[in-house]
């Protein structure tokens, strides 16, 4: 049976959807056969979950690009497809983020939030990753001299983007462990397969979250300081108009929750690429421009996010790959599998920095292009050549700890040691 006629026919015989397959063993572990299958047979795919599974490259970036033809769905269709999640005020922050809304709203949050994030603003962080990279990688070091098995993601990928989101944002040091362990919590309420108590615990999170925002805007109210938080409080203080209350608070719960989760996957399916062909290691000895198109790789060949957040529907009747999509049809971005496309990435299974063409979507592209594309590819950049010049010998110390598939592809560990 096709995948195309198995989600027809699926309530009847019970077939799993593919958003089903994909939370579970084989998929869960290796989604890209079934992404293969989903190009092949069916690339704009209906889920019983709502929403039309847009696969092919060729299609995911038109839908990108053409935000008109594509806008944000509106947030009361949203509840159609989360219901697990409406009547919970994390489900109300997550929804009305930057990602889901639209021109003008999207126009000027972005407008305020962008400045923060242009090249020279990031890449007047250098010497504070230089110095946090430097240090985590010489702790690690220490640790697996004297023997230990470490783990990596824990120990390294998480306190990367987490300390450096947190020095934007000005969150401080003591505070930062705590609230970083309550964004997965805080993710259940987007998650389709998430139980109901899983759900109650996101409130939880979010109210743990809330109650810290709100007291650090006040405190930056009254004591700015030279972080993004300071000049958000001072842009809502001075523009009523310009940036809401509601909306400062949304914004810090994107940037917090969107920060390290993504990038530390980035930096663990690094180790991983290396740890299962160490002869790439040699792109990490080289010069930036190699450094970089080894991350870039890395990014495309196994996306953190493998299903983009925004949900789109469609302004008007339209066709992708052939296939009719009327007006009102909701559709979801399958970009881990637009990134294996062979369509756009010649042999595309094969982990090859020194490919050249089509860039990768893993940062989505458009409007909602990642606001923080710039400030992972510096972290990885600076923090990999450092750990493989410090730690060549460093190997897996048993299989890597997947937390979810879909619809990032985490970690909730990796287990390293030194080899010999
Ligand atoms: C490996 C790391 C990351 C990956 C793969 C990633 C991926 C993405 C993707 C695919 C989108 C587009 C979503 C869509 O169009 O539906 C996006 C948007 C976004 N990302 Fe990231 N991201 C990463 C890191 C970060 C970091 C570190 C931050 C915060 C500093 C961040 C903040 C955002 C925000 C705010 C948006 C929404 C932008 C908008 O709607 O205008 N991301 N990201």
């Amino acid at each position: 049976m096709s995948l195309q006629e198995s989600s027809e026919t699926a309530a009847e015989q019970r077939q799993p959807d593919v958003l089903e397959q994909l939370m579970f063993p084989p998929a869960s572990l290796d989604p890209y056969p079934l992404y293969r299958r989903l190009r092949e047979e069916s690339p704009v795919y209906p889920s019983r979950f709502g929403a039309h599974l847009i696969s092919r490259h060729a299609d995911v970036n038109h839908v990108l690009k053409h935000h008109e033809l594509f806008p944000g769905v509106p947030e009361e269709d949203m509840a159609r497809m989360f219901p697990q999640g409406v009547g919970h005020e994390a489900y109300q922050v997550l929804v009305t983020s930057l990602v889901g809304s639209n021109p003008p709203k999207h126009t000027r949050l972005r407008g305020l939030v962008g400045s923060e994030f242009t090249f020279r603003r990031v890449d007047g962080l250098r010497a504070g990753v230089t110095e946090l990279a430097d240090r985590l990688v010489a702790d690690l070091a220490e640790r697996l001299r004297s023997g230990e098995t470490v783990d990596l993601h824990r120990s390294v990928s998480i306190p990367m983007p987490l300390h450096m989101i947190s020095d934007l944002l000005g969150v401080p040091q003591d505070e930062r462990q705590r609230l970083s362990v309550l964004v997965p919590a805080m993710m259940n309420v987007v998650d389709p397969a998430a139980p109901p108590d899983a759900v109650a615990a996101a409130d939880a999170a979010f109210r743990e979250l809330g109650s810290f925002f709100d007291a650090l805007i006040e405190e930056r109210r009254r004591r700015p300081a030279d972080d993004l938080v300071s000049d958000l409080v001072s842009v809502h203080d001075g523009d009523m108009d310009r940036l809401a209350e509601d909306e400062l608070r949304t914004l810090l719960f994107t940037l917090w929750s969107a920060g390290f989760e993504t990038t530390a996957t980035g930096i663990d399916n690094a180790v991983l690429a290396l740890a299962e062909q160490p002869d790439h290691r040699r792109w990490l000895a080289g010069d930036d421009k190699q450094v970089r198109a080894f991350v870039d790789e890395t990014l495309r060949h196994d996306p953190s996010v493998q299903v983009a957040p925004g949900i789109r529907v469609a302004a008007q009747d339209t066709e992708l790959s052939g296939c009719k999509i009327p007006a009102g049809t909701h559709v979801r971005l399958m970009l881990g599998a637009a990134s294996r496309d062979p369509e756009a990435y010649p042999d595309p299974d094969r982990f090859d920095p020194g490919r050249t063409g089509t860039p990768a979507l893993s940062f989505g592209a458009g409007i909602h292009y990642c606001l923080g594309a710039g400030l992972t590819r510096l972290e990885m950049s600076v923090l990999l050549p450092r750990l493989h010049q410090a730690l060549p010998t460093l190997a897996l110390a048993g299989p890597p700890g997947r937390r979810r598939s879909v619809p990032l592809r985490d970690f909730d560990s990796l287990l390293v040691r030194l080899d010999g």
